[in-house]
């Protein structure tokens, strides 16, 4: 098994997640339908608490990666902060149970609208990526009567070495200031009475496998933080951002341990607090996608097995050429005890379109009817998912144990076009 999707053993007759096998699951609820483990989610959150043991650090879980509010739940719990990039997160956040007091406020154009929500919520801090956020925050806050604590999100200009759709450090990218001009914006934030300067930010991508570009960052960014004190500006946190990867098929992943290992070396002997922005890292491998094979279609050049998840349920392939391991999770039941002959398949779905596939050239034993894993898929899966096709989103279950959690039901057809109207 190439992919590492903790709690899932896939070897032997019945594939489980934690203590509850996959068909059981495909039984109760259906497919296609996201399944977790709760106790990933609470292995993959503890790495991170266990490599800043001793230090004043905060780890907020980046909501973007997957909002269920079960999983946000499971993170409040266990102690944990949010990053969150809208007022709708926020929400979310709040409805679990989270701090408001450990939220980050993230994102290029945050709505006054969300900046009011966020002060009245009493968040920890905005990270804030423009000279004229900065502005209209202080206005935003005065006009509440409020101070809002700010972080300045700056531009390292490092190369996060990731797809360039998802690396955010380079000067060209739209994110955060200019690490050349933040000296002058901390100055600006200095003077403005409706701001608390707190801390600053960084984050230069996703998906990384390599420590040194981040700890490169770090570097320069704690350099900056000592311009500031010998400016007068003393700084409550450093925000190092997310991103560190998971595997998905045979790359080389550092542990949480040893990809923080540097962070935390250039970090040594600092007062401020370390604040982190974790999403990938704390629930991709935590999570995976169960469909189911409709038809096998053996074409003269392909061979196409069509299952009932698609692009609008997982956009990574389509949008990145993602590759997400698929594993045959049926056990030996479903061939009758003869194996089906292994063949070269397009895993594709029922979507009009020919970039909705979810793994090319895949070498499995199938028959109609089998029940397919998708790994991985915890982290901006159901999240980016759509309707596409007016498909209904899929169901989402949590395992915990032996239990089963249904913590989304399946959209029904009419709630998706519940909001629109016939012409008068
Ligand atoms: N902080 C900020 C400011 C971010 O923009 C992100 C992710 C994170 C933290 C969390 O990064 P992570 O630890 O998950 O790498 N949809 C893409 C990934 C987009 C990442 C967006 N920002 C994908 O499916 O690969």
């Amino acid at each position: 098994m190439t992919a590492r999707m903790t709690a899932f053993s896939g070897e032997g007759e019945l594939p489980r997640v934690e203590g509850v096998t996959l068909a059981d699951v495909a039984a109760r609820f259906g497919t296609p339908c996201y399944v977790y483990s709760r106790a990933a989610l609470t292995s993959a959150y503890q790495a991170y608490r266990d490599a800043l043991a001793g230090r004043d650090a905060l780890v907020c879980y980046a909501v973007k990666a997957n909002s269920n509010l079960a999983i946000l739940d499971v993170f409040a719990r266990l102690g944990a902060g949010f990053d969150i990039v809208s007022g709708g997160e926020l929400a979310r956040v709040l409805a679990a149970g989270g701090d408001p007091g450990k939220v980050l406020f993230s994102g290029v154009g945050k709505s006054r609208a969300e900046m009011r929500q966020a002060l009245e919520a009493g968040i920890f801090c905005f990270n804030v990526e423009s000279a004229a956020e900065l502005e209209t925050l202080n206005a935003v806050a005065l006009e509440l009567g409020r101070q809002a604590p700010v972080s300045l999100r700056v531009n390292p200009d490092v190369d996060a070495r990731t797809h360039p759709y998802i690396a955010t450090g380079l000067k060209s990218s739209k994110f955060g200031v200019p690490f050349e001009a933040a000296l002058a914006l901390y100055r600006r934030a200095a003077e403005l009475p409706g701001l608390a300067v707190r801390g600053i930010d960084c984050h230069i991508g996703s998906q990384l496998l390599d420590p040194a570009p981040a700890a490169a960052a770090a570097a320069k960014i704690v350099g900056l933080v000592d311009a500031l004190t010998a400016d007068g500006i003393d700084l409550h946190h450093i925000d190092l951002g997310g991103g560190l990867g998971i595997r998905y098929r045979d790359e080389a992943v550092p542990t949480v341990a040893e990809y923080l290992a540097p962070l935390l070396a250039v970090m040594r002997d600092r007062k401020e607090q370390l604040v982190f922005e974790p999403g990938r890292s704390l629930v991709g491998n935590a999570g995976l996608l169960l469909t189911r094979v409709e038809l096998l279609k053996h074409g003269e050049s392909k061979n196409f097995a069509v299952v009932d998840a698609a692009m609008n349920d997982l956009a990574r392939p389509a949008l990145y050429d993602a590759w997400h391991a698929i594993v045959n999770v049926s056990g030996k039941v479903s061939h009758g005890g003869t194996p089906a002959p292994s063949r070269s398949y397009e895993i594709v779905g029922p979507i009009c379109e020919s970039g909705d596939f979810l793994g090319h050239a895949r070498e499995l034993s199938l028959a109609p009817g089998d029940l397919l894993a998708v790994m991985s898929a915890g982290a901006y899966g159901m999240a980016m998912s759509s309707n596409y096709n007016t498909r209904p989103r899929a169901a989402e279950v949590m395992i915990d144990g032996d239990r089963m959690h249904p913590i989304r039901r399946r959209e029904t057809i009419t709630e998706l076009f519940a909001n629109e109207s016939l012409l008068p």
